[in-house]
Formats: structure tokens, C-alpha cells, sequence
């Protein structure tokens, strides 16, 4: 497939900027563009800034960091994008500004991709505001985009084989590993990873833990960082706003209901680190201390259970509306987020059947619809009880997994999941700490 050798980044904030770097690194002709000189130019030295750190940190010579600068051109207005063969914008996430840009771009470069690296909103959304739906496409890569190996290519039922090839050309081209992903609320990861957080905002709205307890078990578990550490450096308020917009893609799935914790701690400006406190308190020499009673130690590995058993829920019901490839889902939560385990795997290492009768459990006898069980992990789990049955062309569990000292009781009359089910795979090395939002 051909890959662009000459693309145009629309926005040169923390992400167009970042992916500007990366293309122009590759060999790739870049024109970063954004709305006035001073925009353009404080891109051009965000892009310049990334270059030079590579240098100082030995990863490029300043030779090619100089050849990297010059493939960058860059320009007021939109004029520029004429003859670039793929256009990606990441200006604000306001689907408005997004659709008003794609079709003035459209005017000025009827022959390029049109790609999007929105977080939330719908491809299809945008597709709408142009002639050519065929040429849009969703290429959501991760903060920071040089770091994050993982990019989402986002298709709609009308986009073309040749702009879905021509994105991920693209993506390869700059080194990263493609998933391909349906068009959804949360598209793939930010949708598999939500429960990370609501689950364990749940666990401490029921009083059961702490957040500093549940993220101590989470962390011996082997996530790179507890939710609520990470949610402070996403940002409460970023990370409401992606669970907010998940609810109403849905019309309302009980599951992705925003939490009345972060709905408080947004109102009220505890945005976490950027706002100087959150879950934890930052700043003065008490970078993260945690913000009030921290409980004793870390939580018991049932509390890591319960958020485990949602991820395996969420990844298939991810399944069953066909989002991705069984492989691509596990294959995005380890290198995009460096997850110890795919959920997936994970749910067959616990024993599907174990996972069911947890959250049956959890959903109480009123049936409580957050812990509803996706189809299909509920007819794989009667097919293979306790063994934990594969999805269609599923990966293989990973090998040699710690034995854990304290495993979870299983709950009464479900099969124990395996010793070891809850410790970090060995060998396991974390990837940067997940930014998913
Ligand atoms: N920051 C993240 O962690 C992250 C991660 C993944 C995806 N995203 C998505 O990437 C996109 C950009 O996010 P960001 O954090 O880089 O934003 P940002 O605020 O850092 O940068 C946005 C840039 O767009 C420019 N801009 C605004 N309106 C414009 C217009 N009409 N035409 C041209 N340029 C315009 C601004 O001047 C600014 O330079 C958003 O859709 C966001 O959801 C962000």
C-alpha cells in the first residue's frame, strides 16, 4: 500500500504536534497548520522541543533531528493541506469545529484522507459534513503520541478499503501497531477501559476501599498505575467527559454511567494533578499523598477481581458488537495501555464461568444492570465452565504467570480462578502508563 509522503497535521497542540514530530522523524513531509501565526508557531516549537529532547536523551543525532525539523513547514490557515495525500486534525474536541474544518478541507484537497484523531466523537458524525464520506477515517493515536505505540484506525460502514489502507500506511510507516476498530462509543480502548475507572469508583462509593488501597492492589497486580492515580493525570474532569460521552452515545448504558464522585470532584475543581489536588494532593513536597483517610495497606486482590471480571464483561460486549478482533482486543490493552493481561486472556485464565457467577453476584438479586453479562462471555462460559472457552481467534493465554500468595476466595459455588491470576505475568515490562482518558 502506498504510504502519504506528504500529509498536513490541522492543529499543533499536545497531540498535532506530537504526531508531526513522529512523521517528520519518518521521512515524512509534514505541514503543520492551526488557526493564526501564533498557534503555527508555538506548534512548530512544540515539534522542535520534542526533536531536541530525543537528542538530549540520545535517542537521534542532532544531524537527523535537523533533517527531521526541515521536512516541517508550516502555515497559517488551511491553504497549505492543497496536495497533502492524507489530512489528520486534532483541534479541540468539539465536533462542530471538526466537521466545519473536514469540509473546508474537503474544498482545498479533494483527494486526501480525511482523519480524524477525535477520542469521542463519532467518525460517522464527521463523515457527514462532506461529500466524500468514503474518505474519512479515525486515527486516534495516545498521549504522547512518540511514546504510545498503539493507534485505533476508526472505519465507518463508509469509508473506503483505500483511505482505511492509506491511514494505517501511515501508522506503520511511523512505527506504530494498528488495531482496527469499529466506530462506536469510546471506539475500542477508551470503551475497554472504562471500567478500570468506574469499578473502582464504585468500590469506593460503597465504602469497601480506599482509593489509595485500590489503586496498591491494582499496582501489585501489574497495571502500570491504579485508576485514580491515573485519573489524576488524565485529568477528572477529561476523564468524566469521555465517560459522559460514552452515556449518551449509548442512550444511556447503565454500565458507562458517570460516577457521582467525579461529578463532585469536577464541579468543584479537583481536576487531580493539573489543578494541584484530586484523589491524591500534589505539589509543596507532597506529591501524591493521598487526599484524606488512606486506609490500612492495599486492598484484598477481590477488589483487583471485581474490576478484572467488568474488563473481561467489557471486552465482550466489545465482541459481540463486532468493534474489533478478538486478537486486537487483547493486543490493545497490553501494548496500548499495558495491561498485565488482555482481558480475554484473563477472563480464560480465571475461568469464564468464574467471572459469571462474580458478576451475578455483584449484580445482587435486583439485578443490577451495570453488572448485566455480555452474550456472549455468558454462552461461552456454559459451553466451557470453568475451563474458560476462547472467543473466535482469540491469543493465547500469556505464559508463566507468578503464583499470587493471596488468592481470592472464590465466590460460593463458582470454580477458583488459578493461583497467580491476579500477579503481574513474569517478565512482564509496563509500556508508559496507560493516557488513555
Ligand atoms: N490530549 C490528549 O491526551 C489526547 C489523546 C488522544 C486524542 N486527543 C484528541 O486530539 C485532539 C487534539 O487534542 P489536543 O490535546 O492536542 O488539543 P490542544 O488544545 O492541545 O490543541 C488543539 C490545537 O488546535 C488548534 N485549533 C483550534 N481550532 C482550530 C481550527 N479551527 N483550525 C486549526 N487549528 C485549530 C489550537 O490552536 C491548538 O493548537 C482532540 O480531538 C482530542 O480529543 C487528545
Amino acid at each position: 500500500m502506498r504510504t502519504p509522503r506528504r500529509i498536513a497535521v490541522v492543529g499543533g497542540g499536545t497531540m498535532g504536534a506530537g504526531i508531526a514530530a513522529l512523521a517528520c522523524r519518518h521521512g515524512i513531509a509534514t505541514v503543520l497548520c492551526d488557526v493564526d501565526d501564533a498557534a503555527v508557531w508555538a506548534g512548530v516549537h512544540r515539534v522542535n522541543d520534542e526533536l531536541a529532547r530525543r537528542v538530549q536523551r540520545g535517542r537521534m543525532c542532532a544531524a537527523d533531528a535537523d533533517r527531521a525539523s526541515a521536512r516541517l513547514t508550516a502555515s497559517a490557515g488551511l491553504d497549505a493541506v492543497a496536495g497533502a495525500q492524507l489530512v489528520l486534525e486534532a483541534i479541540p474536541e468539539r465536533a462542530d469545529l471538526k466537521r466545519d474544518l473536514f469540509a473546508r478541507v474537503e474544498r482545498i484537497a479533494p483527494e486526501a484522507v480525511l482523519a480524524s484523531n477525535t477520542s469521542s466523537i463519532p467518525i460517522a458524525t464527521l463523515a457527514e459534513a462532506v461529500a466524500a464520506p468514503e474518505r474519512v477515517v479515525g486515527l486516534h493515536f495516545f498521549n504522547p503520541p512518540g511514546a504510545m505505540r498503539l493507534v485505533e484506525l476508526v472505519t465507518t460502514p463508509a469509508t473506503a478499503p483505500e483511505t482505511a489502507a492509506i491511514a494505517r500506511a501511515l501508522a506503520e510507516a511511523i512505527g506504530k501497531q494498528v488495531v482496527a476498530v469499529a466506530d462506536g462509543p469510546g471506539f475500542l480502548v477508551n470503551r475497554c477501559a472504562r471500567p478500570y475507572y468506574l469499578e473502582a469508583l464504585r468500590i469506593v462509593e460503597s465504602g469497601a476501599a480506599t482509593p489509595a488501597q485500590v489503586d496498591r492492589a491494582c499496582e501489585a497486580a501489574g497495571f502500570p498505575m491504579g485508576p485514580f492515580r491515573l485519573m489524576d493525570t488524565i485529568g477528572i474532569d477529561v476523564s468524566l467527559a469521555v465517560t459522559r460521552s460514552m452515556f449518551e452515545q449509548s442512550g444511556g448504558e447503565p454500565r458507562w454511567a458517570p460516577s457521582p464522585i467525579q461529578e463532585r470532584m469536577a464541579a468543584a475543581g479537583s481536576l487531580g494533578r493539573k489543578s494541584g489536588s484530586g484523589f491524591y494532593e500534589y505539589g509543596d513536597g507532597r506529591d501524591d499523598a493521598p487526599a484524606g483517610d488512606d486506609g490500612d495497606g492495599g486492598g484484598s486482590p477481590e477488589l483487583v477481581e471485581r474490576i478484572v471480571a467488568q474488563l473481561v464483561n467489557e471486552a465482550w460486549f466489545a465482541l459481540d458488537a463486532g468493534v474489533a478482533e478478538a486478537d486486537d482486543v487483547d493486543l490493545a490493552m497490553t501494548v496500548g495501555l499495558g495491561y498485565p493481561r488482555g482481558p480475554l486472556a484473563w477472563g480464560r485464565e480465571l475461568g469464564l464461568a468464574h467471572v459469571v457467577a462474580l458478576l451475578e453476584r455483584l449484580a445482587g438479586p435486583q439485578g443490577d444492570p451495570r453488572y448485566r453479562v455480555a452474550a456472549g462471555l455468558a454462552e461461552a462460559a456454559e459451553g466451557a465452565p470453568g475451563a474458560g472457552a476462547a472467543p473466535p481467534g482469540a491469543v493465547p493465554a500469556p505464559p508463566g504467570a507468578v503464583p499470587a500468595a493471596n488468592a481470592p476466595a472464590p465466590p460460593s459455588g463458582a470454580p477458583a480462578p488459578p493461583a497467580g491470576a491476579f500477579a503481574p505475568p513474569a517478565g512482564a515490562s509496563a509500556p508508559p502508563a496507560g493516557a488513555t482518558r
